[in-house]
Order: structure tokens, then sequence, then C-alpha cells
């Protein structure tokens, strides 16, 4: 099978050489081609250059993009699209000025999608988180993460491990599961925290690991959650069975989170809207992708990631969802693009990256997809006709995306 794209008016993303992630300065460069080709053979990209190098071969589909742009779907490193029904009911409270430790304390938040989700059949999990990663590949999403932690019981948890298991199995697009039954403390653990973590780490993970269900481990560090002694116990014990920890840190306080993160060698440590000068000095120099997810600050109300402030600190930065029913309930990567240009000051250049081969970083995913590059997946995005790549994350809310193929297949 071969398709060939002609015509592009800007090919983005461009490395000829696959790179792991770009960082500081560099982010401000976005790669690209004007009047470009792009071809595609067995699903991966096989050859790209300008119009005139054009080669003269037989195409199965020959593509005309007079106009458009053609760039790397999005990669969204952190989302929790299996859930059970909504929390739209917590929504009026939240606009009455209820912040969300306020609405948790009142039995909503993360335990009211476990009561949900353990009420619910694995094949329902499954039909509603279906219908999520349907409309997010629809807006240009070609590789994600999935966690787990609406369970909160092995049984639970396991279904909903099972659920991401078979989305992969289902679905042409790059999928990664990550373990995150340190979410919340049930209810029956609420006066005994250790008692769970025991049974996290003794019973729970071990399953996991042996149903090899999970790529990675993440743990929701935070005030009221599980502390910065809970999360390195939880680390260490992940580590032991092979999994690599992305985190939540720093939602909504800087408690050394970050640290503990890179000390365990963290893919990822997500969140950072709080962020002290030591916690970016933490990652100078590390290997660890810090993550941003404006869709959660842009729905709570609360501060932006200082992505700013990070990227001039010459650290790196991927933009993420978060979709999930509780922070930010929209799996919508072209908003987030839009928010961390308009709200945390990115250049489009430096959304793009962050959106496309940071992201694709943070899921372990940097030579398959996130960049256009021979080798590499065939998972883009065709614009509609627009008149520079800039006009994506300005004209906010607006569909600007015309197609999106999955291994040079047309969804
Ligand atoms: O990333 N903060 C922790 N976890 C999710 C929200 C979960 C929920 O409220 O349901 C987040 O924001
Ligand atoms: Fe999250």
């Amino acid at each position: 099978m071969r398709t060939l794209f002609k015509n592009i008016k800007e090919l983005l993303q461009v490395r000829d050489q696959n790179i792991a992630f770009v960082s500081g300065k560099a982010m401000s460069k976005l790669p690209t081609i004007k009047d470009a080709y792009l071809l595609v053979e067995n699903g991966l990209i096989s050859d790209f250059g300008t119009m005139d190098a054009c080669p003269n071969l037989e195409a199965d589909t020959v593509i005309d993009a007079t106009g458009k742009m053609l760039l790397p779907t999005w990669c969204d490193s952190h989302t929790h699209i299996v859930y059970a029904g909504n929390r739209e009911s917590e929504f009026v409270d939240k606009i009455k000025g209820l912040s969300y430790q306020e609405i948790a304390n009142k039995g909503g938040g993360i335990l009211n999608s476990a009561k949900k989700l353990q009420e619910t059949s694995e094949d329902a999990l499954y039909e509603q988180s279906k219908k999520r990663l349907d409309e997010v590949m629809a807006l240009g999403t070609g590789a994600i993460e999935i966690k787990s932690g609406y369970g909160l019981t092995l049984k639970s948890e396991l279904k909903m491990l099972r659920v991401i298991k078979r989305l992969k199995e289902s679905y042409p697009l790059p999928i990664k599961a990550t373990f995150l039954g340190a979410h919340a403390f049930p209810n029956a653990f609420k006066n005994n925290k250790d008692g769970y973590i025991k049974l996290l780490i003794e019973n729970l993970l071990p399953q996991v690991a042996q149903t090899q269900l999970a790529n990675y481990i993440d743990v929701f560090c935070e005030t009221g959650y599980f502390s910065v002694e809970d999360t390195e116990r939880i680390l260490k014990a992940g580590k032991q069975y092979g999994l690599q920890p992305k985190i939540h840190v720093n939602q909504f306080t800087s408690l050394g989170g970050v640290q503990v993160g890179v000390k365990h060698n963290a893919l990822s440590v997500d969140h950072l809207e709080e962020m002290k000068a030591e916690d970016i000095d933490a990652l100078k120099n590390t290997n660890t992708m810090p993550v941003a997810l404006p869709g959660c600050s842009f729905f709570l109300g609360i501060p932006y990631t200082p992505a700013r402030e990070m990227i001039d600190a010459g650290l790196p930065m991927a933009l993420a969802t978060d979709y999930n029913p509780g922070s930010s309930p929209s799996g919508n990567m072209n908003f987030v693009l839009s928010t961390a240009c308009i709200k945390m000051k990115l250049t489009p250049e430096e959304a793009i990256n962050a959106a496309t081969i940071n992201g694709a970083y943070a899921m372990g995913l940097e030579k398959e997809v996130g960049s256009v590059t021979i080798g590499k997946k065939a998972n883009v995005i065709l614009t509609k006709p627009i008149n520079s790549y800039g006009f994506m994350p300005y004209a906010f809310g607006s569909n600007h995306i015309e197609t999106v193929f999955i291994n040079g297949v047309k969804l």
C-alpha cells in the first residue's frame, strides 16, 4: 500500500534523525518543509521532501494537499479515559465556588468515580471508553496513554486495565497503560492508609505485573492523598516489577514529589501547577519529562504550570489533556495547544513540539511517533486550508482538522 501526499503547503515537525525530545531554546524551532510531498508505504513514512524532488511513482492513493498543513498526530501522554459515567453532578457545586478538595470531601471526586466504576460491567466500561477514544482520535490524537485508578480494589483495577488492553487490541494507534492504584484511599481504608499501601504493594502490584497489563506506575502525590514517603515506597515497589514511574505531582502543593520522581527515574512528572525554584532545578539535566495539563487548570481554575519559566530555564515540556471526569472532562489536544499558547505563553512552535515529539517521549514512543521521520508510523493530521500553522492555536475552539490518518489509513 502506497499513499502519496502532494502539494502540502507546509509539512511540520520534520526530523531527519530520530530524536528523543527537545528542550529549552530548541523548543522554539519547529522544522518544516514548504511545498512538500510525503510518501507512505505500508503504514510507515518512507520518504518526504520538496515538491520539485517528488518521485514519479505509482501510488494506490494520491492526496492533493494544496493549501493544507500536514503534521504528526497529537501524542497525549496523560489521560484517564477509561471511566464510568461522568461527574456532571459536581459541576454546579464547582461553579458555585466549591474547590476540588471540598467536592471530594462531600463524597464527590475520585471516590465517586470509583463507586460508579465498581458498579459498571467490563463490557459497559469498554463501550463508554471506546466512544471517548473515537472522539479524541477524530480530534487528531494518534498515540495515547491511559491510566487505571478508578478501581481502587484488585478486582476493579484489573477490570480497568483489561479494558485498556482491549482498546489496545482493537485500535490501530499506540496505547500505553499506567497502573494508578495509588489514586486515592478507598473509604474502607480512610483510617488505615498504611493498610491500603500494603495491599497495593503486596497484592495489587504483583498481579498487575504478572498479568502484564501495565507499562508504567503512577501515584497521586498530594496533600490528603499519597505523601512523598508513600510515593517513594510505591515507586520502589513498582520498580521491582519493572514498572517505570509517571507520576501526578505538584497539582495543589509542592511537597517534594518532583524530586522523588527524578530520583526514581520517572519517565514523566505531570501537573506541576505549583512549582518552587528547587522543583525546576531538580528537573534540569535529567531524563524526566515535565508534563503540563492546561485543560485541568482551565477547568478547576487553578494556576497554570509555569511552562514559560521552565522552558526558559532550559527544560523540555510536554502537553497532555488529562482527560478525566473530575478535573478535565475534555480530551481535545487542539484546545490544549491553544491554552498552552494563550495562558502559558508558549509560542506555536513550542506548543507543537510539546504536543508531538515531547509527548511521544513521555510515553516511551519517541521511536514510533511524534515527528515526520522515515520509518515512523504515518500517523498524521491533514488540516483544512489555513494560512499558517499558528492559526491552529490562535483560532481556538474551531476545528482545523480535515482528516486524520493512522498508519497511513484515513479514519
Ligand atoms: O489528574 N489529580 C488526580 N487525578 C486526576 C483527577 C481525577 C479525578 O478528579 O477524577 C487528575 O487531575
Ligand atoms: Fe491525571
